[in-house]
């Protein structure tokens, strides 16, 4: 039986771009081929789209508490913004609470979801308190589904920061309990030194937020939870490498031998430290961590991208509005939430700038946002290929369609877009999720709520087998 058949498109898998339809039945993709029968099912023409596997965010931070403040976007509406961007599938952060355990935030965040997902999802449980009880309870994560957790070097005086022996010893638990650490690799030591010299000197605008972390503070700390791991014997996922200096050393790694993967963001390719320095206030719009860095950096983070030496493309959305929230570090940059809305744009920055000017192929494309995704988020099989057996989750791409981006436009609940008045290329025409339409024609069809929890299991992926 077959109820659907996406015909005459060309499918691109992170292996080659084919002409070629895809036969659904019900949730999953049964048959991919050329002029395969329809039986009677339900045929659309999608001729002159590319067809590709729905995109897997592994970095996003919905319904958050950070910098004393919340989010502005929730499960539903942050998860329409992914959604109009080809997202299907998002790992989000479950936040320990500090008193709280991790299945306690697991339980949580599943409650921040429940009704209002768009879209499937996993989560990965965020550190804050690594207690002793904390640790003992890291091995009991894959029985609820969670295959991942998150561990701060930053953030010093917030609870989220985690000393080097407790990030070396959740490394050696996890490498046990067949659990993935992701880190944010910041020396959280020397920016707070960095930054109590410079409001001491009363450098207080958003520019000093970048000029307080230097690269070196990122390549430094990168390098650090790199050998922690080799020391533990563990794999690692560096989350929001920003520049060269962090990237040589993943690169160093990897002639090691070492099971290291990496994550890069749009916004490191998209923006640079120049809007950071926006006049008056409006650099705040730019304030995340890592920062924005000079756009010298770029041509090393494409051939990192091009040589698998970076791995996914995450959006690390963390939407914060510039009324009421942004401007709490109006007369100090440290108190400026950090994080920007992204998800939306994430698929249609790197069809921009990576494919459209022939650094990225359509094949490394699929791979950064869907098939590397999977795997190292523990999806593969069910989430991001086009392949029977999978669920059928399908970006129908326009790769031609244009956006003007403009906050109006944005189906998220941020009142401002980094992205203001930048020209995109490439779009979802339409997104099916589990056989079912999701999104068309910049319309969210798929109801608050019928997004699914996705459990996950890490298995260690040779690291030649997650890059293209
Ligand atoms: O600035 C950022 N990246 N905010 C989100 C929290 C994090 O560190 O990922
Ligand atoms: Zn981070
Ligand atoms: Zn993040």
């Amino acid at each position: 039986m077959i109820d659907l058949v996406l015909a005459g498109g060309t499918v691109v898998t992170e292996e080659a771009s084919l002409r070629a339809d895809v036969a659904i039945d019900g949730e999953r993709i049964v048959a991919i081929g050329v002029d395969l029968p329809t039986d009677g099912a339900e045929v659309v023409d999608v001729s002159g789209a590319l067809l590709m596997p729905g995109f897997i965010d592994g970095h996003t931070h919905m319904d958050m508490p950070f910098g004393g403040t919340m989010t502005a976007d929730d499960w539903d509406t942050g998860t329409a913004a992914a959604l109009a961007g080809g997202t299907t599938t998002i790992v989000d952060f479950s936040l320990q609470d500090v008193e709280g355990t991790l299945a306690e935030a697991v339980e949580t965040w599943q409650g921040k979801a429940d009704g209002k997902t768009h879209i499937d999802f996993g989560l990965h449980v965020a550190i804050t308190n690594l207690t002793d009880e904390v640790k003992q309870e890291i091995p009991s994560l894959p029985e609820l589904g969670v295959s991942t957790i998150k561990i701060f070097m930053a953030y010093k005086g917030t609870p989220l920061f985690t000393a080097d022996e407790d990030l070396f010893e959740a490394l050696q638990i996890a490498r046990e309990a067949g659990v993935l650490v992701l880190v944010h690799a910041e020396n959280g030591d020397v920016i707070a030194k960095l930054q109590e010299e410079a409001l001491a000197r009363g450098d207080t605008a958003p520019r000093f937020h970048g000029l307080t972390r230097p690269e070196l503070v990122e390549a430094e700390a990168t390098n650090r939870a790199i050998r922690l791991a080799e020391l533990a014997d563990s794999p690692l996922l560096v989350v929001h490498v920003s520049c060269a200096a962090a990237l040589d050393e993943i690169r160093r790694a990897h002639a090691r031998g070492s099971a290291i993967y990496a994550e890069t963001c749009p916004q490191y390719f998209a923006f640079s430290d120049a809007d950071l320095a926006r006049e008056g206030f409006e650099g705040a719009k730019y304030v995340c961590s890592p920062p924005l860095r000079d756009p010298s950096n770029r041509d090393s983070l494409w051939r990192g991208l091009q040589a698998g030496d970076l791995h996914i493309w995450g959006s690390d959305h963390c939407s914060f509005n510039y009324a009421g929230q942004k401007e709490l570090g109006r007369d100090d940059f440290t108190a400026i939430p950090n994080g920007l809305p992204g998800a939306e744009e994430r698929a249609s920055a790197l069809w921009t700038h990576g494919v459209k000017t022939g650094r990225v192929s359509e094949q490394l494309f699929v791979a950064v946002l869907a098939a590397n995704q999977a795997r190292i988020h523990g999806l593969a099989g069910r989430k991001g290929s086009l392949a029977p057996g999978a669920d059928a989750d399908v970006v129908v791409w326009d790769p031609d369609a244009t956006i003007e981006v403009t906050q109006a436009n944005r189906h998220g609940n941020v009142d401002y877009t980094p992205y203001e008045g930048m020209t995109l290329t490439g779009a979802p025409a339409s997104v099916y999720i589990r056989g079912a339409l999701a999104y068309r024609d910049g319309e969210v069809l798929a109801p608050a709520g019928s997004g699914r929890f996705l459990e996950r299991s890490f298995r260690r992926p040779a690291p030649a087998a997650a890059v293209r």
